[in-house]
């Protein structure tokens, strides 16, 4: 199908002022301006109408504050807004804050996702072009649970084995995903996705987190022994995957969405400080590998994680396009000059959530 061909979707993006889903309605309404593109979010601690900006004065799109758990508002949405895909974001999505708090997880992640597939199953009965609707749920690799150094990288059947309240949470969303598809055919797609990076990232995550220290002259926080391996995806990349899942991807399939990419924390937490050494025009400690400290392992930290995504790779042609070094370079630079846009977000609440995982 050519980009002329296309016949126009009404999206729901919930979620859209997070991290992820403010860069996938960033790219959306950039390829595909002819699109409807509401974005529902709750604007939590995570949520930042600034990671919007710019895209309300274009005529498709529509921002609506409220929660993915309200069942009549989201009926009324799909209604008034004549939805035919949802792009489902939302969930509470840092590990360390399920470990202090898991209750929004269950509440969000769980019943959440279960409020919109049924409001979307009620919805889809009143549509006849039901099939060519679709539910995409933007899920985690974290819900494999962890790996040792040599097992072979998670595959889509791979066993779920969560080790968090959060990776819980988003199995069981998982779950309900796939169980709406099997016995009300509703059109869901599943992706599964490894750490990404990039711009709008919140301040409490390992790479903003890394950057914005360097920037205050502030201790790198390492857990454990830094030896823990992660998967990295630059989240442009992952925007792409997600498209091209929307487009063209099996209903009721699951599809692995990775980097191949996969570091260390400690080497990737260096290369960062060696970045912002070049790339930082004065900086209150340098190196700043002088300010990475060890600290307290996060309790049931899940050792190593790894995603085979061939299957995306050979069945619908995707493929991972920046590296880690062009990625990081990218994102260091974005935190270099976007001080406007994280200093505001770390606000008192932000301070009193620091203090509890990393002491005073
Ligand atoms: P984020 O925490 O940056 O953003 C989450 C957004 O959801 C926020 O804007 C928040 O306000 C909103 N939200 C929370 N609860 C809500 C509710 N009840 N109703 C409406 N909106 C609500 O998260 P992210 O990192 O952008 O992750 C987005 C999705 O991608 C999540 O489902 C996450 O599990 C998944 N994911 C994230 C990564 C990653 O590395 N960040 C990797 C794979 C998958
Ligand atoms: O794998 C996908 C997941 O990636 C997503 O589902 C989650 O939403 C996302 O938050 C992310 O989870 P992680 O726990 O892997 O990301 P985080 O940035 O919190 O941590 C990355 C690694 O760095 C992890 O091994 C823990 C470690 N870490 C993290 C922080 C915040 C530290 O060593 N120090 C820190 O201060």
């Amino acid at each position: 199908m050519t980009h002329a061909e296309r016949q126009p979707r009404r999206l729901l993006v919930t979620g859209g002022a997070g991290f992820i889903g403010s860069n996938f309605t960033r790219y959306w309404c950039d390829r595909y301006p002819g699109d409807r593109v509401v974005v529902l979010d709750a604007l939590t601690y995570a949520g930042n109408l600034a990671n919007l900006e710019g895209l309300a004065e274009t005529g498709n799109f529509r921002f609506v504050r409220g929660d993915i758990g309200d069942r009549a508002l989201v009926d009324t949405l799909f209604a008034e807004e004549q939805i035919d895909t949802v792009a489902h974001f939302a969930a509470e999505s840092h590990v360390d804050r399920s470990i202090l708090e898991p209750d929004a997880f269950v509440r969000t992640n769980v019943v959440g996702t279960f409020t919109l597939l049924e409001a979307f199953r009620h919805h889809l009965a009143n549509r006849s072009d039901a099939n060519r609707c679709r539910f995409l749920h933007v899920s985690t690799d974290e819900v494999y649970g962890s790996l040792a150094p040599d097992d072979p990288p998670f595959s889509e059947t791979t066993p779920y084995a969560p080790n968090s309240p959060y990776s819980a949470s988003k199995a069981g969303s998982d779950h309900l995903a796939r169980a709406y598809y099997h016995t009300y055919n509703l059109p869901t797609v599943i992706t599964n996705c490894s750490n990404n990076y990039g711009p709008y990232h919140f301040p409490e995550k390992l790479i903003p987190l890394m950057c914005i220290n360097i920037l205050l002259g502030k201790p790198l926080p390492v857990y454990g022994d830094g030896q823990n391996v992660r998967d990295w995806l630059y989240v442009g990349d992952h925007c792409r995957a997600l498209d091209t899942v929307i487009h063209r991807g099996q209903l009721g399939e699951t599809y692995n969405i990775g980097g191949n990419n996969e570091v260390k924390n400690i080497d990737l937490v260096r290369t960062i400080c060696r970045l912002m050494d070049e790339m930082a025009p004065d900086l209150p400690v340098k190196p700043s590998e002088n300010l990475i400290t060890f600290v307290k392992d996060r309790p049931g930290h899940d050792r190593r994680y790894a995603i085979d995504s061939t299957k995306l790779q050979t069945s619908l042609g995707w493929q991972p396009s920046v590296t880690v070094e062009e990625g990081l370079r990218k994102t260091v630079r974005w935190y270099l000059d976007d001080e406007d846009w994280w200093k505001p977000l770390l606000s008192e609440e932000y301070q009193s959530y620091y203090a509890q995982v990393y002491g005073e």
